[in-house]
């Protein structure tokens, strides 16, 4: 593994500023300060909060989308070079691999940080069973936050104003699945339907 070169979130920032376009980068900030906000409205506590004097929302919100503008080309290139499995879902949208390859370059630039910080990072696209507070805050954060065009203040009321952080993801991941199959863009992945189940399951969840 190569030498960290980012040792803090300034650092992170300036990285993402200069790798990403305008756009991406305003709504990374709006991720990270989403993510703790989310946190903090339902009070969670049950994710580590601190690695190396990096903050988890802070550094999850900047890193989740590092390699969101990556060709098709270049993502299945970047797994295929560092040993990255690929599912057959991947290989028909790449686009679909930018969380885990956002994680895998946040390690090569910032070091060995938490592993649920690297799952929650991988699995923001389409989402996963099991995610911890943080993987739920940050996709919630993702769908939320203030740079979405498509997000109406009376929407994220709706979602915030869940019973808590399950809920809440519940109602957004819902709320994409069904986009997703209205805009033709793609059907429901497995990511999404495991973590549909999971969260019925689990926590109890249904749609209201
Ligand atoms: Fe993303
Ligand atoms: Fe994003």
């Amino acid at each position: 593994m190569s030498e960290p070169t980012i040792f803090t979130s300034d650092d992170l920032r300036s990285y993402l500023k200069s790798t990403v376009s305008e756009r991406r980068y305003l709504h990374s900030l709006g991720v990270a300060e989403t993510t703790a906000k989310v946190l903090d409205h339902f009070k969670c506590t049950d994710y580590t909060r601190r690695w190396n004097g990096f903050d988890a929302p802070t550094f999850c919100g900047l890193a989740h989308d590092i390699a969101r503008e990556m060709s098709d080309a270049s993502l299945i290139e970047f797994c295929k070079k560092n040993n990255i499995y690929l599912s057959k879902e991947d290989i028909v949208a790449p686009v679909l691999a930018h969380g885990i390859v956002s994680a895998d370059i946040a390690v090569s630039l910032a070091g060995r940080f938490p592993m649920s910080w690297y799952k929650a990072i991988a699995v923001h696209t389409t989402g996963n069973a099991g995610m911890d507070d943080l993987a739920l805050a940050l996709f919630i954060a993702d769908y939320i936050e203030p740079t979405r065009k498509f997000m109406t203040d009376q929407r994220r009321a709706f979602y915030l104003g869940s019973s808590g952080i399950s809920q809440c993801a519940y109602r957004v991941l819902c709320d994409m699945i069904d986009h997703w199959r209205q805009t033709g863009f793609h059907d429901a992945s497995s990511g999404s339907v495991a973590m549909k189940e999971f969260l019925e399951r689990s926590a109890g969840c249904r749609y209201e």
